[in-house]
């Protein structure tokens, strides 16, 4: 798909198919143009954990989501759990010493850089996904074996469509820019 329809036609998605179900190898495809994105000294401090089976995907969902994002992501195929390793990304070569006073930000920074490539290339492969900030990260911690060390951020489902939602009104270039 021409990158520019990428970038507007993707949409959070809270209605999927039940019929049609992704592939572990569509997953990797996502995971792979994640690790392209950019990050702080190349650190690669983004971590995946990705539920495919179906036992394991109605657990995670049943504990670890609220009963709305449990309805919005209910016939998703797909849940990808979003996580960086803390203390690298931002940090001096010791590991402790923040290099500004942005500090562990870095970390979600570059996250959110490798997390916006794989929902544009889901978008791009027909995919649909759903970002899901409210979330029980003690409960995703304990049933996927999540290290201390690394900050678990966001839930990410993934299916095949089953609605065209409205782009939500944006702010204007103006609203947001400023050019000296
Ligand atoms: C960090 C983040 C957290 C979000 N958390 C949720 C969530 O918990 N539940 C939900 O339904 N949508 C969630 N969303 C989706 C937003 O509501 C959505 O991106 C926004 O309304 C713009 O719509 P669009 O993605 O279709 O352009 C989240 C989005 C982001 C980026």
């Amino acid at each position: 798909m021409e990158f520019q329809k990428v970038i507007e036609s993707r949409r959070s998605m809270r209605k999927y198919n039940p019929e049609k179900k992704v592939s572990e190898e569509m997953i990797r495809e996502l995971i792979d143009a994640a690790i392209q994105a950019p990050s702080w000294k190349n650190s690669q401090t983004a971590r995946y954990y990705c539920v495919l089976s179906e036992k394991m995907l109605e657990t995670v969902k049943r504990e670890c989501l609220p009963e709305f994002n449990q309805r919005n992501c209910k016939d998703a195929s797909a849940i990808i759990v979003t996580a960086y390793k803390m203390n690298k990304a931002g940090f001096e070569a010791d590991h402790e010493t923040p290099t500004n006073e942005l500090g562990n930000g870095w970390g979600i920074y570059d996250l959110g850089l490798h997390n916006e490539n794989l929902i544009l290339k889901a978008a791009d492969l027909g995919l649909a996904t759903l970002i899901m900030g409210i979330r029980n990260v003690d409960k995703l911690r304990e049933l996927l074996n999540i290290p201390e060390e690394q900050q678990i951020v966001s839930v990410i489902s993934v299916g095949y469509p089953a609605d065209e939602p409205k782009r939500p009104v944006r702010k204007s270039i103006d609203d947001i820019a400023v050019f000296c």
